[in-house]
């Protein structure tokens, strides 16, 4: 074939792809949404925040701090929200993830966006038989998950709206000293994986995306994970994680994977196992088990 031939080969295959990864995300498309955001009073969350109001949402915040969702609500009003409130609530409680989806329909009337970010904060350790820890961390970063996507589904169903799962690279291969935050974030991806399911199969029309994420440069993220991963690992900024997820939500993906190397992580689990558990060991400081053994 000729040098001709080649670069159009080249180009039609360029062609091809360029129509499939292009960016069809319209911002005024977020203006006026009806957003709940949760864990929004720091990181990702409240970068979240910031990111919807930017493009004129309706938002309402939740975390357990009164004083800093006041805070992040004024620069939501101030970065152009069409509406901003907060209320602060305890997702352990389940009565408190069902009163957040009352407070959204009190407030807006409805709901378009539900968007599932927060955590039990993830400090790092060894699984030590701590079952008082294990029901906590299941509860916050497992049973609120379900517990709102429950109550929001008839407001969502009616505004054939979406669905935003937070989780992880944890979430796709087990990370040591995160083995509890691994599993709930394993069956995250099952149960939200059998819901889009059943939700198809009564018609309704409500998208769901899970968001696999990488180490993300978050205040919280350095400080609980610095006696076990280098800090410098954590170089993603999170107002552009925040940003791919408001896309990837209101374009009703089905999975985004953030940065590119999570996807890597995710496919090479299953077909070069030993090598990515030794790629993930690499990026584990030589005494971590010391020091984490070592904390209170
Ligand atoms: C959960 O929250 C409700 C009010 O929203 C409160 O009455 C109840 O005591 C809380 N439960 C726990 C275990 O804190
Ligand atoms: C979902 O919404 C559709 C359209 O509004 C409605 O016909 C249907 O009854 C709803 N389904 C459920 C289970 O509420």
């Amino acid at each position: 074939m000729g040098f001709g031939g080649t670069i159009g080969i080249v180009t039609f295959f360029g062609l091809i792809l360029a129509v499939y990864f292009r960016d069809t995300f319209d911002p005024d498309s977020i203006k006026g949404k009806r957003v709940v955001i949760t864990g929004s009073s720091t990181g990702i969350g409240e970068q979240l925040a910031y990111e919807y109001s930017k493009l004129g949402a309706r938002v309402l915040i939740t975390a357990r701090r009164e004083k800093v969702l006041q805070e992040v609500v004024s620069k939501c009003k101030e970065l152009g929200a069409t509406e901003a409130f907060y209320i602060p609530l305890d997702m352990s409680n389940k009565s408190d993830t069902e009163k957040l989806i009352q407070e959204a329909e009190t407030r807006f009337g409805g709901l378009d966006h539900l968007i599932m970010n927060h955590i039990a904060s993830n400090y790092l350790q060894l699984w030590n038989g701590d079952w008082d820890r294990y029901q906590q961390v299941m509860d916050v970063n497992l049973r609120a998950y379900v517990s709102l996507a429950t109550s929001a589904t008839p407001l969502l169903n009616k505004s054939k709206g979406s669905i935003a799962v937070l989780s992880s690279v944890a979430g796709k291969i087990g990370v040591p000293f995160s083995a509890l935050y691994s599993s709930s974030k394993f069956a995250l991806s099952g149960f939200f994986n059998a819901y889009r399911l059943e939700l198809g199969l009564q018609e309704m029309d409500i998208s769901i995306t899970e968001f696999i994420i990488g180490s993300i440069d978050t205040k919280n993220a350095k400080e609980y994970s610095k006696a076990v991963f280098d800090e410098n690992i954590f170089s993603t900024s999170a107002t552009d994680t925040a940003h791919r997820i408001m896309k990837g939500t209101q374009e009703r993906e089905r999975i985004v994977y953030y940065p590119a190397y999570a996807f890597a992580y995710t496919v090479f689990r299953d077909i070069l196992p030993g090598m990515t558990d030794k790629l993930l060991l690499a990026s584990i400081k030589t005494d971590a088990v010391e020091t984490v053994s070592k904390k209170p």
